[in-house]
């Protein structure tokens, strides 16, 4: 299966893909992971994109489209979960054009749904670990021991792009350039809508409903 997870910032993209890839047996490829690991790693393109990403701002289109055109032709046959990726019209048109290329299409277009209220609470809260990226939250998911990563004990960190004011940049480019790309999807494709408002699990067993026909 080849899907493409929509939703806002703090929507819980990266929270359902990891229960997603355990039933389905796919790879995760999440646009903000790679641009991060890049950062880290001091390559040109994470240089490249520190600045746009630190003040909410979206990547620059012909780099990322570059980037995760590249990540999913190596991507082995068994398919994988797109995940902040494509986050504009122009970026899912290449998409899909890179796909016919190779014969291949998305299978299955999910939207996360999610109040702005609860986006800011989940976005303002939530911890990574700078090591390994596991995602924390400090009241809806917290590490054994405050502060510190379960998997690997590294101090977790706050995004810099967490913050209450920059929230606010995301949610607008959010709206203005990413929302309609639902509307592009929908145009060929049937999109599922799902209510990401309830607990982790309770939105897990929504998403298994709707993919598990398909799988
Ligand atoms: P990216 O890393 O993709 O950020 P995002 O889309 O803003 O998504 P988030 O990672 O903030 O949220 P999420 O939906 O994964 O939520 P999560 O599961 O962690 O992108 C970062 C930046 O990179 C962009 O701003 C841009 O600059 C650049 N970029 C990336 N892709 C790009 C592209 N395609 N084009 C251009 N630029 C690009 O959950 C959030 C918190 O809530 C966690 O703490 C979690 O524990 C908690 N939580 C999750 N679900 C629930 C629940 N159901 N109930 C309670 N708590 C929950």
């Amino acid at each position: 299966m080849r899907i493409v997870l929509l939703g806002a910032p703090g929507a819980g993209k990266g929270t359902q893909c990891k229960y997603i890839v355990d039933r389905y047996k796919l790879l995760h490829l999440s646009s903000g992971d790679i641009l991060r690991r890049h950062r880290t790693q001091g390559t040109k393109l994470g240089k490249k994109a520190q600045k746009f990403m630190d003040s909410g701002e979206l990547v620059p289109d012909g780099v990322i489209i570059e980037m995760m055109i590249d990540e999913i032709g190596r991507a082995p046959n068994g398919g994988y979960v797109l995940d902040g990726f494509p986050r504009t019209v122009k970026q899912a048109a290449d998409l899909d054009k890179a796909l016919a290329g190779r014969s291949e299409k998305i299978d299955a277009i999910l939207n996360l749904k999610v109040d702005e209220g609860v986006i800011i609470k989940r976005i303002t809260g939530r911890r990574i670990c700078p090591k390994c990226a596991a995602v924390y939250h400090i009241e809806n998911l917290r590490p054994k021991v405050e502060g510190v990563c379960d998997k690997d004990g590294s101090t977790l960190v706050q995004r810099p792009d967490d913050t209450a004011e920059v929230v606010k940049t995301r949610l607008k480019n959010y709206n203005e350039l990413t929302a309609p790309v639902i509307n592009y999807y929908k145009r060929e494709n049937s999109v599922f809508d799902v209510n990401a408002n309830e607990e982790a699990e309770d939105v897990r067993d929504l998403i298994f409903s709707k993919l598990d026909p398909l799988a």
